[in-house]
């Protein structure tokens, strides 16, 4: 057997004896349903645009309307993505129908929604979500569909007419704390902890592995490249998400 098929058949069995699973996603995840990653070398966000201009509250209040432009193009891609078998394994394993477990949670930093519409439930997206459109003076509106795009500037809040935003955690903005401490504790108790697609770059999302480690858990980490994380994994499955999740959680 090769050492890659090792790894999958211990992975397999780790998973087959918990009892309650942890997940963490990143862009990796959602490269195979067509929407990009941000690190990735050409391909990647980051590499062709500007997060501080793009990605921060002081870049929005410096040009609104190229901000929301951006994320409406970003909006219209997510919704014509479509959940891989990689996003409907992590669902199914979740309901139970196949292998079962105490608890599956899956904390994702992806904003595209589509391990909701893949089916999963137990679901935190500490990142937030860009179909949800909230204010930026925080006022409290937070809004499920998106607005539809004004050709120029962004709308007003209803509320206290501020400018409204993406509901998605822009750099230097702390994320919201219910969601960050049902991730830690989703993480602090878990007997395997799987870590799929992500860099492991940006915190606090990727000290979630260590504290699942620390805490006594297995940590798996699915990647098709090294990541910043896989010195966190007992095990280590290089393959794309499409590929290895529905291998690794197959009954
Ligand atoms: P990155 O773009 O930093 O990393 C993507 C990871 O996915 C890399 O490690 C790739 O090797 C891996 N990858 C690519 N294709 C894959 C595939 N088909 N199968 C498995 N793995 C694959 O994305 P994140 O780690 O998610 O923040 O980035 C973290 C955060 O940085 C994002 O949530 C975003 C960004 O700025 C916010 O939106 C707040």
């Amino acid at each position: 057997m090769t050492a890659r098929a090792d790894a999958m058949e211990a992975a397999r069995d780790c998973v087959r004896r918990a009892r309650r699973i942890a997940v963490l996603t990143g862009a990796g995840m959602s490269a195979e349903s067509g929407v990009p990653t941000f690190r990735d070398a050409q391909t990647g966000l980051w590499a062709r645009f500007d997060p501080a201009q793009l990605a921060s509250e002081e870049g929005f209040r410096a040009d609104p309307p190229l901000v929301w432009r951006w994320y409406a193009w970003r909006r219209e891609a997510v919704a014509r993505a479509e959940p891989h078998a990689g996003h409907h394994a992590l669902a199914t394993a979740e309901s139970g129908r196949e292998l079962r477990f105490e608890r599956f949670t899956l904390v994702t930093q992806n904003v595209d929604g589509l391990h909701r519409r893949a089916g999963s439930h137990d679901l935190v997206e500490i990142h937030g979500s860009i179909m949800r459109t909230i204010c930026l003076e925080h006022c409290g509106y937070d809004q499920a569909d998106p607005v539809q795009v004004p050709a120029g500037e962004p709308p007003r809040c209803p509320q206290c007419g501020g400018w409204l935003r993406p509901g998605v955690v822009w750099f230097g903005e702390a994320l919201n704390p219910s969601r960050l401490a049902a991730a830690e504790a989703a993480a602090r108790d878990c007997d395997v902890m799987l870590v799929v697609g992500t860099s492991g770059v940006v915190y606090p999302a990727a000290a979630l592995p260590g504290i699942a480690r620390r805490a006594g858990a297995t940590v798996i980490v699915a990647n098709s490249a090294a990541s910043e994380l896989d010195g966190e994994a007992q095990l280590l499955l290089r393959g794309p998400a499409a590929a290895v999740l529905p291998a690794l959680l197959a009954p």
